[in-house]
Order: structure tokens, then sequence, then C-alpha cells
């Protein structure tokens, strides 16, 4: 499977900032407000940021904004992308290096679906943090590529969601039930684009289907992918190209709210 499945902005080669695809901003942006969740950003931070990767996502919803905080993963990033003003630490989010309620708002982007045990990774979490829990995960199961509303590819596409968990939105409420947390809302925002150009959230998508199924587990020949490549760019240029993409979004908090 590929470990770092993410609709995160690559890393440009030379880049100093991340590159956030216009397709996603406004996705993006609501993110933040939910992490709010009615709050002050003063009220929100700080904020701990879980399986931060590197960092690319968290810089994508909290950047140019006053939220601050710390970010971890079990992994050491190669070059940390992430905002320079927070904190990176290598911790397991099953044994968190916090006091109790040290944060007051955690995120959790495209980490679920990588848990061992999300039960207790959740009640982890709710133990370092007074405030809600915001989980993204994208739903593989709605990745698409269409030419002129047929589904295009469908077996390679499979062959890279492999392994993507089914009814997200029930596993995140009975995990979240399990870890005594209840949930605030959840809902799956589908995004949609019909660009692609270099660098669009399209291409970049094919770009990770192709370095997993081509490079990385060898399971699809080049020639293949890029034959498929071609026919959805000849699609685009004539207007028939739209690749979609489904996340769900949930906002967890402990039972009971935010009381001592
Ligand atoms: C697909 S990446 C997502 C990175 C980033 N949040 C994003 O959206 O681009 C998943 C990350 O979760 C981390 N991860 C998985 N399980 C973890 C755990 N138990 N504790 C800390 N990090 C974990 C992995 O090391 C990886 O960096």
């Amino acid at each position: 499977m590929p470990h770092h499945r993410t609709l995160a902005p690559p890393l440009r080669p030379g880049g100093e900032l991340p590159v956030i695809h216009p397709e996603l901003q406004r996705h993006y942006d609501s993110l933040y407000d939910l992490l709010l969740n009615g709050r002050a950003p003063r009220d929100a931070r700080p904020v701990l940021d879980v399986g931060t990767g590197d960092g690319l996502a968290l810089a994508a919803i909290t950047m140019g904004t006053p939220l601050h905080g710390v970010a971890i993963d079990a992994a050491s990033p190669a070059h940390w992308m992430g905002p320079a003003d927070w904190g990176v630490v290598r911790a397991d989010a099953q044994r968190l290096p916090f006091a109790d309620r040290s944060f007051r708002s955690a995120l959790m982007v495209d980490v679920f679906e990588w848990l061992r045990h999300p039960t207790v990774t959740l009640a982890e979490i709710a133990r370092v943090n007074s405030g809600p829990i915001l989980l993204v995960q994208t739903d593989w199961d709605g990745l698409w590529f269409q030419v002129d509303e047929a589904e295009h590819g469908r077996d390679l596409v499979s062959a890279y969601t492999k392994g993507a968990p089914e009814n997200l939105r029930s596993r995140i409420r009975s995990r979240g039930a399990e870890a005594g947390l209840s949930v605030e809302g959840i809902s799956s925002v589908t995004i949609s684009t019909d660009s692609l150009k270099p660098g669009s959230l399209a291409w970049d998508t094919l770009d990770s289907i192709r370095r997993h199924l081509v490079l990385e587990s060898a399971q699809i020949r080049a020639r293949r992918f890029d034959d498929w490549r071609r026919e959805l760019q000849h699609a685009a240029a004539e207007g028939q190209f739209t690749m979609s993409v489904r996340r769900v979004v949930a906002l967890l908090s402990r039972n009971g709210g935010d009381r001592a």
C-alpha cells in the first residue's frame, strides 16, 4: 500500500513554500474554520497535528493564520515543509509525550487509515487535548477519473487505492465512540476538477499513482500508465475530463464537552 497516499500538495523542486492546489483552497479554508469551531484563534491554540508527515497539509490549513502548536509523526520527515514556528516532535500517537490537556485543538489529516489501533490512538489524542479533534480522511473509494461522464482506468485507480477502509464514516463514528468521543459533525466533501495541467490537483494525483504503481511496486508497466494519462490529457483538452475525490471530515469531542 502506498503509505503516503495523501491529497497534500507535493514538494516542488526548489520550492520554499508549499503550493496549495487552487482546487483545494476552499476546502482547506473550511477545515481551518472547523478547527476553530467558533472560537477565536487564541482560544484554539496550541494545536496538535497528528501524523504530520512533511507538514504540507498542516501548512495548507494554517499558513498565514495565528494558529500554532506542535506537529508529531512516528517517522522523521526528510524535509520539514510545515509552518516554521511550529514544534516538530517524533512520537507515536498511541503514546504521546505530553501532559493531559496540553492542547486546545487537534488535527489529523490522512492518518486514520494507517492507524494500527485507532481507538487507543483517538483516546490518547483526547487525553492531551481539551478541545475538538478534526479528523480528515480521503475516502479513496471515491477517487474517479472520468472522460465524458464515463469512468476511465478503474483497474489502475483500484490498484492504487487497494486496502483503503470501507464505510469510513461508520468506522470513524464507532472508533470514536469506543474512545469516549462523540461526533459533533461528520460529512463527505467531494472535490472535482476538470483541469489536467502540470501542477494541478489531478496532475499531481496521477503522479502519485504513477510513482506507486510503476516505480515503487512495479505492478504496472510505465507504457500502460502513460497511455492512460495521455488519453486523459486529450480528453481534458477537449473539455471532457473530470477528476473527483471524496473526503470525510469529522469533528469529534470528548463526551460531556470541554469541562474539566
Ligand atoms: C499519508 S501521511 C499524511 C501526512 C499529512 N498529515 C498529510 O495529510 O499529508 C500519514 C502519516 O501518518 C503517520 N503515522 C501513521 N501512524 C502514526 C502513529 N501511530 N503515530 C504518529 N504518526 C503516525 C505516518 O508516519 C505518515 O507520515
